[in-house]
């Protein structure tokens, strides 16, 4: 029988050591009874747009920091943030030619998962950084100690951050769909590359046929989703609330479950079994087919549509043959679920001086060979799942902006893993669209192949 806390009898992976049960569990009853940060009508609609993303109708962008921290719960970077999601939503919503669904890694992306459950550094060993939610990141004793304030903390800047999206002034992004706002060298300096060119002066003629056409705010008004990782349950199971007889999980309105803690059977299963909210499964190479299958059982009896967003994280050299396995298998069982690429997670790498980086053609290749993946298998790509950020920093490398790897320690800012800047993550966009033309012309080509096939027949 399933209820809010019925996970806490199964095993658990990735939990923290709190060694104050009482204070935690005095917590826990404090933000039961607080308001929840979302409502039940947006979690079903998020479900519903799930649904619409499986056959191709909306695209979902999903997007923000890997960690997200309190410090940076500031108006600034919410709003860079926010704008860039933007940007990147505009640009594809005309390269893609259809609703670009936005979802923030944002507003309680605050707990990560480790490898390891300890750090040591010159011979001294301490609890490792599992988030803002649970520790502090300084190497300190104290500070590294599990503590059950935090998430009161993090459900307060989570409420705050929702709140600053939804004051800001969506009428400041119109500038966005002026043909000026594209200017390549206003975005990438002057000497952009002939690609960024090419694209923007599409995207330039776009807009200016737009602003013709159209009465100014053809932006209507700006839907704005949340996901993160239910990986700390307490704080997860404090934020289920029963609205009409379902269980709805009102603290994000698509939790997902990490690699680590996607046990069939295990205690992430079992919480995520039971509510309403669409809910997403990342997928790994160290995955097998029987496991993503039964996961997607466990967690969709019912095999109803929108509720399972598989999220393949694969890595550029194991998406071409691990992808298609997936697919296929996720057929055979004729299960309904929605298919997203993170082209991060699996091209993560260390380099020479012990820098966690990503290169951004390895990205920008996973997310290419997923999207021909899908259109050779008859499945859609219905969304991303990027971390980035609105602020130039240098943590992954390449991009028009060309960091190297000795430019990783000038604005390093991400406490986990390495972030997209602004422009890589506008010019991943540009990729991403002109992938899309490729294959719309080839779906073209064919369309016409067969109709003077049938023409000749
Ligand atoms: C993440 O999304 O930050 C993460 C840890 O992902 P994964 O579980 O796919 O490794
Ligand atoms: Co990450």
């Amino acid at each position: 029988m399933w209820s809010p806390t019925s996970w806490q009898l199964k095993t658990l992976e990735q939990q923290a050591d709190y060694r104050d049960e009482s204070a935690l569990e005095q917590v826990i009853t404090e933000l039961s009874q607080l308001p929840p940060l979302v409502s039940p009508q947006e979690v079903v609609r998020l479900r519903e747009l799930n649904a619409r993303a499986a056959h191709g109708e909306v695209f979902l962008l999903q997007g923000g920091d890997c960690a997200e921290t309190f410090a940076d719960c500031k108006p600034e970077a919410i709003h860079r943030k926010v704008e860039l999601m933007l940007q990147m939503s505009l640009l594809l919503t005309y390269g893609l030619g259809k609703p670009i669904v936005r979802v923030g890694r944002m507003a309680g992306q605050y707990a990560k998962p480790r490898s390891a459950h300890t750090e040591t550094v010159d011979g001294v060993s301490l609890p490792c950084y599992r988030g803002d939610l649970i520790n502090d990141a300084t190497f300190c004793q104290q500070k590294r100690q599990p503590d059950p304030a935090r998430l009161l903390k993090g459900y307060s800047l989570a409420s705050l951050t929702l709140n600053y999206i939804r004051t800001i002034d969506h009428d400041a992004f119109q500038e966005f769909c002026s043909p000026d706002y594209w200017d390549p060298v206003h975005l990438f300096g002057q000497h952009a590359s002939p690609f960024i060119q090419e694209q923007l002066l599409e995207v330039r003629r776009a807009f200016s046929l737009i602003q013709h056409l159209t009465p100014k705010n053809w932006l209507r008004q700006l839907d704005f989703y949340t996901c993160h990782e239910a990986l700390h349950l307490h704080y997860e199971q404090a934020l289920t609330r029963k609205v009409e007889n379902k269980w709805f999980n009102l603290s994000t309105h698509m939790p997902w479950v990490g690699m680590r803690t996607a046990k069939p059977g295990s205690g992430h299963i079992e919480y995520l079994r039971g509510i309403e909210n669409p809910v997403a499964i990342k997928v790994g190479p160290r995955m097998s087919c029987d496991w993503l299958i039964s996961l997607c059982k466990e967690l969709n009896p019912n095999n109803e549509a929108g509720r399972i967003t598989l999220i393949t994280r694969l890595g550029h050299e194991q998406v071409g043959h691990l992808l298609p396995r997936f697919i296929q298998a996720v057929k055979k069982e004729s299960l309904k679920v929605t298919w997203c690429c993170d082209p991060m997670h699996g091209n993560t790498e260390v380099t020479d001086q012990g820098v966690k980086t990503r290169h951004f053609d390895n990205i920008v290749s996973e997310l290419r060979q997923s999207l021909a993946i899908h259109q050779s298998q008859g499945t859609n790509l219905g969304g991303i799942h990027l971390e980035l950020t609105g602020e130039a920093v240098t943590e992954c490398v390449g991009g028009h902006c060309a960091i190297a790897e000795h430019d990783l320690q000038r604005a390093y800012h991400s406490l986990v893993d390495p972030r997209l800047n602004h422009n890589q993550a506008l010019e991943l966009t540009l990729h991403l669209m002109e992938s899309y033309k490729k294959q719309e012309v080839n779906n073209q080509n064919a369309s016409n192949r067969i109709n003077w096939q049938n023409h000749l027949g």
